[in-house]
């Protein structure tokens, strides 16, 4: 049978996991592609780390490069993450016209627009199923299965950190700090877990989703990003009784306006399949003109099914190669030209805890710097008995304005009535 030449760069969890992968389950893939993936080099600087899994003969290296340039090697799995190496080792391979398997939504978010047009210039594939989703393939099912949808909207969970911590903190009330360790621990954390917690990774991600569904890069400021870093046990606890989950959205949306992307710990239903999605798993609904509503589910991080999606891109490119059918990394470009919503523009619903003074009249004042700037109360929850001098009053509203929101805000946190910033949530019930 035919063998296929794949050079590894970085040999850190979801490296030994693809490696693992091949050895397990290499003969049955050959089986399936008529073409057989063999490693025949790995990089990494650390030499010396006992990953478990044994590797086939002298092939582990810390020269990247040299792993690159061989001319054995006709893809190239780039599993180092970051912006740094793994950028010029990425280009380096494109340059030499071989397709490159990458994991590196971070990389993918902020230079894809080079990283695109080089693997298009230089006929080579690029394939970033594992960016997105761990495990699941949405990467594909965007690219494939829903090409020939305009897609309307999607919102998904795409941190299994993030959606780890909230699960852990909402269903046996620990906290932040404690839950974020396990998850760490459990290799689903990224190598900076600030990328998790404040939302950076899944605005990474939903860059990528949008390019997708749109056909253009959308610059990382466009993206408004809130991560979940000092978000309030209260929080959960109140949305709870209201009648919602907490969960870090990803939110990508097109209007007559334009696209609209953002990443958003929400007040979800709790009755809303997203709200459902627990621990480190992701889902992603996508709604196309044609298809209607899906929704896809599975591990978001982790070793096993971040390699699954590595080795299914590796088959991929094995098999165009085995094909000899390179095929071009671009997008559709049909929706070029879709502008980028600016984030005041866009139109929301919002929790609001604020601190308020027990008093006669302080609502009627809320209310007033509400009603000001357009905004409509749905409810107000005030429990009873009183703890301290200010009380925590939460109010749920209608649908405005962000920038009106804004402006309400400022008002109300320099109001005399009130005990410290206001907490601030969206609400997203149109999913
Ligand atoms: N740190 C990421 C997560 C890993 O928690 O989802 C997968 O991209």
């Amino acid at each position: 049978m035919k063998e296929i030449g794949i050079g590894l760069l970085g040999f850190g969890t979801v490296g030994a996991g693809v490696v693992d992968g091949l050895r397990r389950n290499g003969e049955m893939l050959a089986a399936r592609l008529g073409v057989k993936p063999v490693l025949v080099g790995v990089a990494d600087l650390d030499l010396d780390t006992d990953r478990g899994v044994p590797l086939d003969g002298d092939i582990l290296t810390d020269n990247a490069e040299s792993v690159v340039d061989d001319p054995r090697v006709q893809v190239v799995v780039e599993l180092i993450g970051g912006t740094g190496a793994a950028k010029s080792l990425v280009k380096r391979a494109l340059d030499q016209g071989k397709p490159v398997v990458t994991a590196n939504k971070h990389l993918l978010a902020e230079h894809g627009a080079e990283i695109f047009a080089l693997a298009a210039k230089k006929e080579a594939d690029i394939y970033f199923g594992a960016s997105v989703g761990g495990g699941i393939p949405i990467i594909r099912a965007l690219r494939d299965g829903l090409i020939a949808n305009h897609i309307d909207s999607i919102y998904a969970i795409l941190n299994g950190t993030c959606n780890y911590i909230l699960t852990r903190m909402e269903a046996e009330g620990l906290s932040f700090d404690h839950v974020l360790k396990e998850a760490q621990e459990a290799g689903y954390a990224e190598a900076d877990p600030g990328l998790d917690i404040d939302g950076l990774d899944t605005a990474h991600k939903a860059v990528l989703l949008a390019y997708l569904a749109y056909g253009f890069p959308v610059p990382m400021d466009a993206v408004h990003v809130e991560g979940i870093r000092g978000l309030a046990e209260t929080d959960i606890e109140y949305a709870r009784d209201l009648g919602y989950r907490i969960k870090l959205l990803a939110v990508i949306r097109r209007s007559e306006d334009g696209v609209e992307v953002g990443v958003h710990p929400s007040l979800v239903p709790a009755e809303h399949v997203l709200a459902s999605v627990s621990g480190v798993y992701n889902a992603v609904m996508v709604y196309g003109d044609m298809v209607g509503q899906t929704l896809y589910y599975g591990r978001g991080a982790g070793r096993e099914p971040t390699a699954s999606t590595v080795l299914g891109d590796i088959a991929d490119a094995a098999r165009n190669l085995g094909a000899d059918l390179p095929r071009s990394a671009s997008v559709s470009s049909s929706s070029r030209g879709v502008e980028i919503r600016k984030a005041g523009e866009i139109e929301t619903r919002y929790y609001l805890r604020l601190s308020l003074l027990d008093k006669p009249g302080v609502l009627a004042r809320i209310a007033g710097a509400l009603g000001e700037n357009g905004i409509s109360i749905a409810s107000v929850l005030q429990k009873e008995p009183a703890k301290g001098e200010y009380v925590p009053v939460v109010v749920v509203t209608h649908r405005g304005h962000e920038k009106a929101f804004a402006s309400a805000l400022e008002q109300i946190d320099s109001m005399d009535i009130v005990g410290g910033p206001t907490a601030r949530l969206r609400i997203e019930d149109q999913a």
